[in-house]
């Protein structure tokens, strides 16, 4: 990082935003201390705020905007938050190229935290194949009848009789993987809603933060589907059954991580469905408060 001094207005901007104080103001001069360089995180604040283009960093690309293009009202971003609903019902298509390639960008632009490039290095697998989509299910399915069992047990039982919201949670969980068992011997499917298509996201299981960057990115991937008005659907049953540690022993699984080209070393969190919808939403739907206390 240097500051180019043919350029430098020395307006200092650069200094009043730098979260890391790299920057000194000296007799109306800018210059990088060199004994705070190393705090410099790289956040590249200082050459997004410069009207010069004057602070130079090769690792950091940036590129200029027109204020018309980032400008987006507090109102327009809440009802289009508003509208997006998970949908379950799809149209039988894949991805078009350009959904594709937008839905790639999204990504990239995703915040993700870490310092190292192996944390931040999330990779992203679309899943058009039925038959793969099929394993994946049946393969749930089978991890959801294990899943009952272990929460069955005498241990569990004992560990719930001393917690009632332990209890309560359990007991919600095990009503649940009731169901959506009873529902697939009535061919209905509660777990991938024969969707045509999936999205996995896995990462390198490196960093407590490592799993946050997966459900940020699939959440931003989510908005991304909705601007492009396909519907997507979270699938944590599918992600649980497929990111469980001893659910990696099963033979089945092993096969899809291999058929993915997912090393075992990674993990996985942030599955869902996405597709053309197929019904026309008209009304928002209602949903919780969400109280924020301030003190
Ligand atoms: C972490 C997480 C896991 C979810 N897992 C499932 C799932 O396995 N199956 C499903 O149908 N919906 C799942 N959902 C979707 C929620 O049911 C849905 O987001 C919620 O009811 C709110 O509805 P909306 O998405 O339409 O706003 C999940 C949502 C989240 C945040």
């Amino acid at each position: 990082m240097y500051i180019n001094k043919t350029k430098c207005l020395n307006c200092s901007l650069c200094a009043q935003v730098c979260p890391s104080k790299i920057f000194a103001v000296c007799r109306n001069q800018v210059t990088i201390k060199s004994e705070n360089k190393d705090y410099c995180m790289e956040c590249g604040d200082c050459i997004s705020v410069c009207p010069q283009d004057a602070i130079i960093n090769s690792n950091l690309f940036s590129e200029k905007m027109k204020e018309d293009d980032i400008s987006l009202g507090p109102e327009q971003l809440l009802n289009f938050m508003k509208s997006r609903r998970s949908i379950r019902s799809y149209n039988l298509t894949n991805l078009s190229e350009y959904e594709k390639e937008y839905l790639a960008k999204m990504a990239s632009l995703t915040p993700r935290g870490g310092h190292t490039k192996s944390i931040r290095n999330t990779s992203i697998v679309i899943i058009e194949n039925e038959e793969l989509i099929k394993n994946i299910t049946e393969y749930t399915y089978e991890y959801m009848y294990i899943l009952k069992k272990r929460l069955s047990s005498v241990w569990v039982n004992i560990a719930k009789a001393f917690n009632s919201s332990f209890r309560n949670g359990l007991d919600n969980t095990i009503e649940r993987i009731d169901l959506i068992l009873k529902a697939k011997g009535d061919n209905i499917n509660m777990l991938t809603y024969d969707a045509p298509n999936l999205v996995i996201l896995h990462n390198e299981k490196s960093s407590p933060i490592s799993k946050d960057n997966l459900n940020i990115m699939e959440y931003q991937l989510m908005l991304g589907a909705e601007a492009l008005n396909l519907g997507t659907c979270f699938l944590g049953w599918v992600s649980f059954a497929m990111q469980s540690f001893r659910a990696k022993k099963s033979y089945k699984l092993k096969e899809i991580y291999k058929t993915l080209e997912i090393p075992s070393d990674r993990q996985i969190s942030g599955v869902f469905s996405i597709g053309q919808k197929k019904g026309r939403y008209r009304k928002i739907k209602g949903r919780g408060e969400t109280a924020i206390l301030t003190k």
